[in-house]
């Protein structure tokens, strides 16, 4: 690994903390962040891992309104689940905090400041939507009215859900405000604004000649923003959830939750290390890595490193920006209000114990250069062909294996074959393409690196039958066995980023701890955590200042246990001869067609719901449709209908029609035959003894050789739906209509 650093600080975007995360989330961000951060420190690398909620922007404001609650219940109840979610899935950063902190209202009100007296922003004056009722300015969400692209009715001041464009609340027609439902009024405004534009220049040689190495999607975004002209960037509100505007007479102003979010990166470090946090902001020894998903580039690359730019004193720029594509869910585009989605609390409680399914599923399809799908019938097939047939299966015969000839203590490497050879030869040069892949932000050609050497172990022992060769050659055995098992504690190195519940179990089964690194949960008392295998034991911790680079482990345990690292990775001498491993455990445990069922069943009922739904809204549409009023009459022509009220005697279907009933109706005049297309609406059982309305003295007509002698009155809607006409209280027959 070429190291021209110190120490990573690892950022991930920092989810709004208005509704859960969800499996695109995971495998846009945390997921890749995690592997990365996991192999990095088993490196040995300094890493600080931080995340935490974003906790502003209207969002939070309007699900607070729906809700009836304030946005602090809405904050803080998504910040326990999302917390919750993440640990859950093994993601553990140093700290998880959230905006509405104490620490970053200062710190973000402090970088606002700053920039403010240095004289950093431009204002500008412009005219917003205003609600007169309720006496607030609205933010674009806050507006809604018909689509001008696809007429959709409520689409939001900045985009149409119906069509996904992108909109102005100047475009929508007839908008409305969704405070007080009043037409909004045009206000004059002012706002402070980060002129980009001056940034322009600067931005175009960082990116676009330094960064030629970052992903085509990310480099490609930054090229075409900077290749269109840059903008001033207005960096408050107006609205009453935020960070307040630190500057007198900014009352009712909060900062931008996009300027106020990336500083939070900053705000969190320094909750956890109030004394050594520059260390990792300012320091050119500090590698600076921001994991985020495809629709956060422009802050993370264009807008964020402005500020910093702006703000100067040292803070150091992100020397990659590996952002992700989108996950889709059964070839379906995840959506929160659409509730399309696989929520990582809900998978939690449903698969208790398959974490690291979930995180190698996601991974094994990440989206890195494309949008990508999640389907559950791949997620079966990944786990019970992949995990369980490959990686678990290998794991489990060399340990019952060496359990049932060896009495579980690791046998002689006796004299190498070329199958063995051959064999363990493979293994190091699927360690390179891994680190290659994993420093290259290529976790799924990295993950296919680690599953690489399952298949290795899986073809050896398949091919070397030790449970064969037993019954005549316990030397040979011992030898198979031993290479299996020294594959497998490659397995414990490799899967550790990945699965990294899995690699424990296994490091357990083998009876060797890990050095994992330096943690830096516990703040400024940094320590370095390796884990003790076997029953019962404990978390070792060493404190970080006592690590002497030079011992070979710095474990408390090591003069009685194995400690793996990463370095040892391909080394075939890993588990010494004699070494105790512990009882066999399954690894992975294979998933039923009616786990997966049940899961398609969900979203195959969520479907069905939204287009009901859809339907429903579509025919009310339809049916609230208004015909133009016909040419005028005049009242002579009016008055020449003989309009009257009658009785239906008798209903019979006209044989081979659909829509045709033949009915007999007492008119008070006479009995007579209309036939009438209203099959289609009513059964000839429902119109028996109806009273309804006909024009009496229309000209007979043959319809299907029946001679029918009028019309009934019928009122059509939008959608072709028809409702005979019936007077509001029963009248004589033959009562005139006019
Ligand atoms: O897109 C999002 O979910 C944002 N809340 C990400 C913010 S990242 C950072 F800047 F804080
Ligand atoms: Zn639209």
């Amino acid at each position: 690994m070429s190291k021209n650093h110190e120490r990573t600080l690892v950022t991930c975007a920092l989810p709004y903390a208005n509704g859960p995360v969800h499996i695109g989330h995971l495998a846009g961000v945390y997921v890749p962040a995690d592997i990365y951060v996991r192999y990095l420190r088993m490196r040995g690398e300094d890493v600080l891992y931080v995340c935490g909620s974003d906790e502003h922007g209207v969002p939070i404001t309007i699900k607070a309104r729906q809700q009836d609650c304030t946005p602090q219940d809405i904050v803080d109840k998504y910040h326990k689940i999302i917390k919750d979610s993440f640990t859950g899935l093994g993601i553990n950063f140093d700290i998880y905090s959230r905006t509405s902190s104490e620490v970053h209202a200062k710190n973000a009100s402090g970088f606002f400041r700053k920039l403010y007296d240095e004289g950093k922003f431009i204002t500008k004056e412009s005219e917003q939507y205003y609600d007169p009722e309720a006496k607030t300015f609205l933010a674009d969400r806050y507006i809604v009215g018909t689509c001008p692209k696809c007429g959709a009715e409520g689409a939001y001041g900045d985009q149409c859900e119906k069509c996904g464009s992108t909109l102005s609340p100047e475009e929508l027609i007839n908008p409305k405000s969704k405070l007080s439902g009043a037409e909004p009024i045009k206000k004059k405004t002012s706002h402070w604004y980060l002129p980009l534009n001056d940034y322009e220049q600067w931005l175009s040689e960082w990116i676009l000649d330094g960064h030629k190495e970052w992903r085509s999607n990310v480099y490609g975004q930054c090229k075409s923003w900077i290749d269109g002209g840059l903008q001033p960037r207005a960096v408050s509100r107006d609205l009453d959830w935020g960070v307040p505007v630190p500057v007198e007479g900014a009352e009712g102003k909060v900062l931008y939750v996009w300027f106020d979010a990336p500083i939070g990166y900053v705000s969190n470090t320094q909750e956890l290390l109030p004394n050594s946090w520059t260390k990792w902001w300012k320091s050119d020894e500090t590698k600076l890595v921001h994991f985020i998903g495809k629709d956060n580039i422009v802050f993370h690359c264009i807008v964020f490193p402005s500020m910093l730019k702006a703000y100067g004193d040292g803070y150091i720029l992100p020397e990659n920006v590996p952002a992700n594509e989108f996950l889709n869910l059964e070839g379906d585009k995840i959506s929160t209000s659409r509730n399309w989605a696989v929520w990582a609390h809900e998978y939690l409680e449903q698969f208790p114990g398959k974490e690291d399914v979930m995180r190698y599923v996601l991974t094994a399809n990440a989206p890195e250069t494309k949008d990508n799908d999640f389907s559950w019938k791949d997620f079966q097939t990944r786990n019970n062909s992949e995990l369980v047939a490959i990686f678990g299966n290998f794991v489990n015969r060399a340990i019952v294996l060496t359990h049932k000839y060896f009495g579980g203590k690791v046998p002689a490497c006796g004299t190498l074959l070329d199958i063995d050879k051959e064999t363990l030869a493979e293994i190091p040069a699927l360690k390179e393409s891994m680190e290659k892949n994993i420093e290259g932000y290529k976790f799924r050609e990295a993950l296919k690196d680690a599953m690489g050497i399952a298949r290795v172990g899986n073809k050896y022992i398949s091919d070397t039958e030790p449970w064969k060769v037993a019954k005549t050659d316990m030397e040979r055995t011992a030898t198979i066995l031993n290479v299996c098992l020294q594959i497998c504690a490659d397995l414990a190195i490799a899967f550790e980023p990945f699965t990294p519940f899995a690699a424990e179990k296994l490091r357990k089964m083998l009876g060797v701890c890990i050095c994992a690194g330096i943690d830096h949960r516990k703040g400024e008392q940094e320590t370095v955590n390796t884990y003790k295998a076997g029953e019962g034991a404990a978390l070792h911790t060493v404190s970080a200042d006592a690590v002497d680079p030079n011992a070979k482990s710095n474990c408390p345990g090591a003069a009685k246990c194995t400690c793996l690292n990463w370095d040892l990775l391909g080394n075939s001498e890993i588990l010494p001869e004699g070494h105790e491993i512990g009882a066999a455990e399954l690894l992975f445990a294979k998933i039923e067609d009616e786990t997966i069922q049940a899961q398609l069943d969900r979203l195959a009922a969520i479907k069905a719901e939204r287009e009901a739904a859809a339907a429903e809204a579509a025919a009310k549409e339809a049916a609230a449709k208004i015909e133009p009023q016909k040419a005028e009459v005049t009242f002579e022509q009016f008055d020449a209908m003989d309009i009257r009220t009658a009785t239906v005697l008798e209903a019979v279907k006209v044989p081979k029609t659909d829509k045709l009933l033949q009915l007999t109706i007492d008119t008070g005049i006479d009995k007579r035959t209309i036939v009438s297309g209203i099959a289609e609406y009513y059964t000839p059982e429902e119109m028996v003894g109806k009273q309804i309305c006909i024009l009496a003295n229309l000209a007979p007509r043959k319809i299907r050789g029946i001679e029918s002698k009028g019309m009934i009155l019928m009122a059509r809607q939008g959608d072709g739906k028809m409702r005979f006409i019936t007077p509001q209280e029963a009248l004589v027959n033959g009562a005139q209509i006019g």
